[in-house]
């Protein structure tokens, strides 16, 4: 089952101090044509130099960058244009770990009661359930 379908992804942004009154407006291309799958249970990593679009690509797939070009369906609804549900639920069942990952995760945790946690404060997995979620078997 593919849950995330990425289809010729661009992200472009205008160019520092180009386009004045919008005339010869510059690009930078951040992201120029990327596709990519990834099914449930798998993990993608993505290497490049600093600069070449990974941190782009990444908050263009939660909707946190605008996207120029391209599609992203998640669980096969397009979120290219998702309203405003799409994107709650978007939000609900995907995170980013931003590159600090101090600010971001609790260095006192395992992954594991990391994960438990999460599921514990949303409720939306009985109690006793949780463990198996977390291991990955539910
Ligand atoms: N909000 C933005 N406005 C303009 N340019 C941006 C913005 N975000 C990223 N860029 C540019 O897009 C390119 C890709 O950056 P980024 O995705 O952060 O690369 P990486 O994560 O691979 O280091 C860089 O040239 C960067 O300067
Ligand atoms: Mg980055």
């Amino acid at each position: 089952m593919t849950l995330l379908q990425v289809k010729d992804l661009e992200v472009r942004f205008a160019a520092a101090g180009s386009g004045l009154l919008g005339l010869n407006k510059q690009w930078v291309r951040a992201v120029n044509g990327v596709t990519l799958n990834i099914a449930a249970g798998e993990t993608l990593g993505l290497v490049g130099e600093s600069g070449s679009g990974k941190s782009t690509l990444g908050r263009a797939i939660l909707h946190l960058n605008p996207i120029s070009a391209g599609q992203v369906l998640v669980d096969g609804i397009d979120m290219t244009h998702g309203g405003p549900i799409d994107i709650a639920r978007l939000r609900h069942e995907t995170a980013m770990i931003f590159q600090d990952p101090y600010a971001a995760l609790n260095p006192r945790l395992t992954i594991g009661e990391t994960l438990f946690e999460v599921l514990r404060v949303q409720r939306k997995v009985a109690p006793e359930l949780i463990p198996r979620r977390v291991g990955g078997v539910a």
